[in-house]
């Protein structure tokens, strides 16, 4: 329908995109034949059949365990420019994707192996793709606070290359408050700041991430509608939300496509976004993640460009090559 042409066509940017999330099963294949690494699945079919969660906990075993294929910088390139290829064909501008350092280098890969290979293929992206490109640092909150400021410690010599930090993994019992010091230092060096909030665990995480972390933005959200003040005061900051809608349904964060909080977000005055989390894990890109609310929330064609328009104004890109976008 004229919906789905619409969202084809326009111009957006993905804001939450962890990397290693967008690893589908052909490649881990392929990339576990070339490292030689053994993987417990026989075929794509056989992965695929395991992607089915009950929760975020339950894909996260999965996703870190996916991670065992990447090895080399040729792996962290090819895997990223797969992404940029698949986002083009979305018509993506701009994206910020996140990485999870910790993931690799406990395997024993150096950060500079996993920096390095994203980074060429985000400079290749712009280069040959016209996708220009934000690259943003997550802390994996299961881990401590000590190895979160070990990892900061690790991008020193690279913060010229590194624009934000995030805060990813398993939430609930991982309170933002046990990053305050670290968000502190990363925001003291220069560096864009979010966080995932509000994804299983409660409003008061929200609060967390906004008063301790100062974050620019709310990497989901879902759970700040619960508390009406807390919507007016973010209606109020313009803090812009990336909402995963595919991602909140496999990940039972919502029952029903019906049940996503994108409409709702955009009826309070909420500026939200769509985005595809992980989408190799979650069955769906950027514009099967746009096509599933504009179906499941009716959502009006202004409505449509609103969240494409919010992608662009709730990016680290400068006010005027936001304005380039509109
Ligand atoms: N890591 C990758 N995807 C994630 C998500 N949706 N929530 C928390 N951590 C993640
Ligand atoms: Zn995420």
């Amino acid at each position: 329908p004229d919906r789905d042409a619409l969202i084809a066509r326009l111009p957006k940017a993905e804001l939450h995109l962890h990397i290693e999330g967008s690893l589908e099963p052909e490649m881990l294949f392929a990339l576990a034949a070339r490292n030689g690494v053994e993987i417990p699945f026989a075929s794509a079919e056989e992965v695929r059949a395991a992607y089915s969660f009950s929760n975020l906990q339950d894909f996260l075993d999965i996703y870190y365990q996916g991670m065992s294929v990447l090895l080399h910088e040729q792996d962290f390139y090819d895997l990223t420019w797969a992404y940029l290829e698949r986002a083009k064909a979305d018509n993506v501008r701009h994206v910020e994707i996140f990485f999870d350092p910790q993931g690799h280098t406990e395997r024993g890969v150096a950060f500079e192996t996993v920096l390095d290979g994203i980074e060429r293929a985000l400079k290749d992206g712009e280069a040959r793709l016209g996708i220009t490109y934000r690259l943003i640092m997550c802390f994996l909150r299961h881990l401590s606070e000590e190895e979160a400021f070990a990892t900061l410690e690790q991008a020193r010599p690279h913060l010229d290359r590194i624009h934000g930090v995030g805060l990813d993994s398993s939430e609930v019992g991982h309170p933002p408050s046990k990053f305050e010091r670290v968000f502190a230092k990363a925001r003291e060096l220069g560096l864009h700041v979010t966080a995932h909030a509000g994804e299983e665990g409660p409003p008061e995480y929200v609060h967390e991430a906004l008063d301790l972390l100062k974050v620019e933005r709310l990497d989901h959200g879902n759970r700040a509608l619960e508390d009406d003040a807390l919507v007016e005061r973010l209606v109020r900051e313009g803090t812009t939300f990336t909402v995963c809608p595919l991602s909140n349904l496999r990940l039972c964060v919502i029952d029903r496509i019906e049940d996503s909080p994108v409409k709702r977000m955009l009826e309070l005055g909420l500026k939200a976004t769509v985005n595809a989390d992980d989408p190799s894990y979650f069955g769906g890109y950027i514009n099967d993640n746009y096509r599933a609310v504009a179906e499941g929330l009716d959502l009006s064609a202004e409505q449509i460009v609103e969240l494409a328009e919010n992608s662009f104004t709730g990016s680290f890109l400068p006010p005027d090559e936001q304005a380039a976008h509109l």
